[in-house]
C-alpha cells in the first residue's frame, strides 16, 4: 500500500520569502521542512504576514524545494491576541517556567480559540480521507478537537516542541483543564523528552482523573484513549553535515578565523528569547574574566541573536538587558585593539552558521529551559573530527538527555559557567575527541528522519 499523504499544520511555516526566514525561524520550521521534503504532503499555516484586507481566508499555495505550503495571512487583531498574546505572552512563558512573565487575559484567550477555529475551518477542506494529519506546537493545541468537530475521522497527531511544565505550575493557567481536554482528541501526542511527558501524564492523572498507563503511555478519559509518548527531535544530519563542503561555509569559517586571529572563539547562537539564558551566559563569561583577567586577550565571545517576537514587551526588555550587559563588559574590558564580546542582532544562513561553529572552539548553549535545542546538535555536527570543539550545555535543555558528554552546566550559576569555560579551554585533545565521538553518534542517528518515522509509525 502507498504511504498516506501527510498534512502538517503549524503556526510558523518555512516559506522562503516570509519574515523570519533569515535564521530566526527556530527549530520547528527547519525540522518540518526536512520531514516534508521526501514525501507527498502539504504544510498549512500562517504566512507570518498581516492581511491587508483585515480578513483571513485567502490561501496562498506554493511549491518550493519539493515542499507544498498553503499559508494564510492573519488580521492585525488575530496577530495581537493569538500570536503576541495568548501563544507568546501566556503559554510560552508559562511552559518555560516563567510564571513571572506570563500574562493571563480573557481577550487573548478568546482570540486564541477564534484563530484555532479559523485554522480548522480553512484547513479542513484541504484534508482528504486517507491523509494523516500532524499538528505542531503550543499555538495550535485545540486544533485537533476543532477538526474533529468538523467530522474529520483521520489519524490526527500533535507534537509539542517546547517543555510541558510541572503540574503545580501549570494549574496557574486559567481554564487549564479545558485546554488539556482538547489534547485528548488527538490519537497521539508527542513530547521532546520523558521529563515533559511525565509532567503531562501526572497532570492528566491528578487533575483530570484520567486513567494513565505509564508503560504504553495511554491516557483514557470519557471512554476515549490517546497515546502520549516522547520523541526527541533531531537535525537533518545528511543535509547539515555536508554544508561544510559549501563555499559559503568555508568563507564564513575563514572570515571568523581571520578576524579573531590567535584568539580562541566561543560562540552562542539563539533567537533573542529570555528562555535562552543569554544574560546569564554573559554573566558567566564576566565571572570568568574576573577570575582570570590574564586570559582575556586569548578569548573572544561571539553571540549571534536575531530578534524575535519584537512586538511582545518581555522580548523588548530582554533586548535592552542584553545591550546593557554586553556594553558594560565591553566598556570595562576592551582595549583599543580588542573587544571581548561581539553581540550581533541578525540571522545567518545554515551554511554560514556551520562555518562559524567550526571556527569556534567552544559552543555555549545555556538555556534556562528548552524543549530540545537544535543549536547544540548543529554545533556538534559542524566540528572537525580531528580537532573538535567543546560543547557547554545547560542541563535544563531537552538535548542534555542525549548529549551527556557535553560539559553540562546549571545555566543560572555564573560560577558554574565560568568553571565550564576554564575546563573547556584546558581540555586535552583526547578527551575532546572522546566526548565528540559519543555526541556525534547520537546527533547522526537520532536525526530528524528518525523522529518523523517514529512519530508517524506510532500515529499509524
Ligand atoms: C520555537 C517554537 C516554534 C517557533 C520558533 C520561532 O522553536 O517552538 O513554534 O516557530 O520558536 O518562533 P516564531 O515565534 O518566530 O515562530
Amino acid at each position: 500500500t502507498d504511504t498516506p499523504r501527510l498534512v502538517v499544520i503549524s503556526n510558523r511555516v518555512a516559506v522562503p520569502k516570509a519574515r523570519g526566514a533569515a535564521g530566526a525561524q527556530g527549530g520547528l520550521a527547519g525540522a518540518l521542512h526536512a520531514a516534508l521534503k521526501d514525501r507527498e504532503g502539504l504544510w498549512f499555516g500562517w504566512s507570518g504576514e498581516e492581511s491587508e484586507s483585515g480578513r483571513t481566508g485567502n490561501i496562498d499555495t506554493q511549491t518550493n524545494d519539493g515542499v507544498t505550503t498553503a499559508t494564510i495571512d492573519l488580521s492585525q487583531r488575530d496577530i495581537e491576541e493569538y500570536y503576541n498574546g495568548y501563544a507568546n505572552s501566556t503559554l510560552w512563558p508559562l511552559f518555560h517556567y516563567r510564571l513571572d512573565l506570563a500574562k493571563f487575559e480573557r481577550e487573548t484567550g478568546k482570540g486564541y480559540e477564534r484563530v484555532n477555529e479559523r485554522f480548522a475551518e480553512l484547513a479542513a477542506p484541504l484534508i482528504e480521507n486517507d491523509d494523516v494529519v500532524w499538528v505542531h506546537d503550543y499555538h495550535l493545541i485545540p486544533l485537533g478537537e476543532r477538526l474533529r468537530s468538523r467530522g474529520l475521522k483521520n489519524r490526527i497527531g500533535f507534537f509539542l516542541h517546547i517543555p510541558w511544565p510541572a503540574t503545580r505550575l501549570f494549574v496557574s493557567l486559567p481554564y487549564h483543564e479545558r485546554l488539556v481536554r482538547t489534547m485528548l482528541h488527538y490519537d497521539l501526542v508527542g513530547f521532546q523528552t520523558k521529563e515533559w511527558l511525565d509532567s503531562f501524564l501526572h497532570y492528566c492523572r491528578t487533575e483530570l482523573g484520567a486513567e494513565v498507563d505509564e508503560d504504553s503511555g495511554s491516557v483514557t478519559l470519557d471512554g476515549r484513549t490517546t497515546l502520549a509518548r516522547a520523541y526527541p527531535i533531531g537535525i537533518d544530519w545528511d543535509h547539515f553535515s555536508k554544508l561544510g563542503e559549501t563555499g559559503e561555509a568555508r568563507n564564513a569559517q575563514q572570515r571568523m578565523m581571520a578576524s579573531t586571529r590567535r584568539r580562541i572563539s566561543m560562540i552562542g547562537v539563539d533567537r533573542l528569547d529570555y528562555s535562552k539564558g543569554i544574560p546569564e551566559r554573559i554573566d558567566g563569561i564576566g565571572r570568568f574574566f574576573d577570575r582570570e583577567p590574564e586570559r582575556i586577550r586569548d578569548l573572544v565571545f561571539v553571540q549571534i541573536a536575531p530578534p524575535s517576537r519584537e512586538d511582545v514587551q518581555s522580548y523588548q526588555e530582554i533586548r535592552e538587558t542584553l545591550e546593557q550587559k554586553c556594553g558594560q563588559i565591553n566598556g570595562a574590558r576592551s582595549e583599543v585593539d580588542m573587544v571581548p564580546i561581539r553581540y550581533v542582532n541578525r540571522g545567518y544562513s545554515h551554511e554560514e552558521l556551520f562555518g562559524f561553529f567550526r571556527a569556534s572552539k567552544i559552543g555555549l548553549v545555556t538555556p534556562l529551559r528548552d524543549g530540545m535545542n537544535l543549536v547544540a546538535k548543529e554545533y556538534v555536527a559542524a566540528q572537525d573530527p580531528d580537532d573538535p570543539g567543546v560543547l557547554i550545555l545547560s542541563s535544563f535543555a531537552g538535548a542534555a538527555l542525549q548529549l551527556q558528554d557535553a560539559v553540562l552546566v546549571n545555566p543560572h550559576s555564573p560560577d558554574d559557567i565560568a568553571h565550564a569555560i576554564r575546563k573547556a579551554l584546558d581540555m586535552p585533545l583526547d578527551e575532546r575527541k572522546a566526548r565528540y565521538e559519543k555526541m556525534v553518534a547520537s546527533v547522526r542517528d537520532e536525526n530528524v528522519q528518525a523522529w518523523t518515522a517514529d512519530f508517524l509509525r506510532d500515529l499509524g
